[in-house]
């Protein structure tokens, strides 16, 4: 059997960037910069300029991870995209991520978990390299969120930015290497699908803030265990949590509930506000890349989202 190795990691962000004030100014929204940086964290997002779809985005994120990792577009035998917001119904947007690359063998299809869609993705991909079904497989988050934001709602307006991240993951002989993804662990309860929906008349994002982040930490708490549990591993085993980034106060209180210090934890969410799915590989390349993530180290990803659904995986880079 196999074990997928994470060979490169990917970012892209739109052009524009806003920060509270510019955004506030632009929707005639009563709020403040103070007030979304004191229950948020986040200063500033980018968005998607019109017409920038999913899969533009998702398939600069993933040349940017090709390059990484030294690959061509002709090693790629499987494209996955974790997206909210794709560019149609069908084709998928991974469909579209494939011929805008170039790659014209093996499969792709998208997954829908909302913010938690890259783990969720992730978790598939480790599964069907074990199977043996790809070898050489593009894992991407990429969402455009400000196409499904009422921009008349200031309680979720300014929680969002677009982007994607990717990630190529590789399969290596198991037993070759310590290096991987060592366990992925997934979960949903749909009685909680109210609190964070897509509305189905307005086709606009709807959320109960209060009550999503009273589930947060404890579910995110208990999949973070379980996780370390599996592998047989303690909170100080982890190097790096590379947390989903919906808020700045989820992400601080689960980074002491591991006793990580800050300097520990991977905070994009200051800069890219909630880019859902793509939220952790888009930290996960910037990580990498100014050379915080190092070759050998734990890192704990973990997220939770629309579904609810919630989830945990750990890596060894
Ligand atoms: N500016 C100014 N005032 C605002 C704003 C804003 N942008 N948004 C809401 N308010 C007001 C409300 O109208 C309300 O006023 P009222 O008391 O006069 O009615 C007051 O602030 C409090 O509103 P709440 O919604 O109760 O605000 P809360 O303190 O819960 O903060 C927040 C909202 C930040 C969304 C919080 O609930 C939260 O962090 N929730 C976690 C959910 C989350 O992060 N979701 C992201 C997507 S889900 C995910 O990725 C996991």
């Amino acid at each position: 059997t196999y074990r997928a190795l994470i060979a490169g990691t990917g970012a892209y962000l739109p052009e524009l960037v806003l920060d509270n004030e510019a955004l506030a100014a632009r929707h005639g929204l009563d709020t403040s910069d103070a007030w979304i940086r004191e229950r948020t964290g986040i200063r500033q997002r980018h968005l998607a300029a019109p017409g920038e779809l999913a899969s533009d985005m998702a398939a600069a994120a993933a040349r940017a991870a090709l390059a990484q990792a030294g690959l061509g577009v002709e090693a790629v035998d499987a494209v996955i995209v974790a997206t909210a917001t794709p560019d149609s119904v069908f084709p998928s947007t991974a469909a579209r991520v494939q011929a805008k690359l170039g790659v014209t063998q093996g499969f792709a299809f998208d997954i829908a978990a909302a913010c938690t869609g890259f783990v969720y993705a992730l978790s598939v991909a480790d599964a069907m390299m074990k199977a043996g079904q790809c070898r050489c497989a593009l894992v991407i988050g990429a969402e455009v969120f400000s196409r499904i934001l009422d921009w008349a709602d200031r309680g979720t307006c300014v929680l969002f930015g677009d982007g994607a991240g990717a990630v190529v993951l590789c399969a290596a002989e198991a037993g070759s290497t310590e290096r991987g993804l060592l366990s992925c662990h997934l979960h949903a309860d749909g009685q909680h699908g109210d609190i964070l929906q897509v509305e189905g008349d307005s086709g606009l994002l709807r959320m109960t803030g209060k009550e999503v982040f009273r589930h947060a930490v404890s579910k995110l708490a208990s999949v973070v265990d379980e996780a370390l549990q599996a592998n047989g591993l303690d909170k100080s085993d982890v190097k790096w949590l590379v947390p989903h980034q919906a808020n700045l106060r989820i992400i601080e209180a689960m980074g002491r509930k591991l006793g990580l210090p800050r300097e520990q934890v991977v905070v994009t969410v200051d800069r890219h506000a909630n880019t859902s799915a793509a939220s952790i590989p888009l930290a996960l390349a910037e990580a990498t890349r100014d050379g915080r993530i190092r070759q050998g180290d734990l890192v704990l990803m973990e997220a939770i989202g629309g579904g609810l659904t919630w989830g945990a995986a750990l890596a060894r880079f």
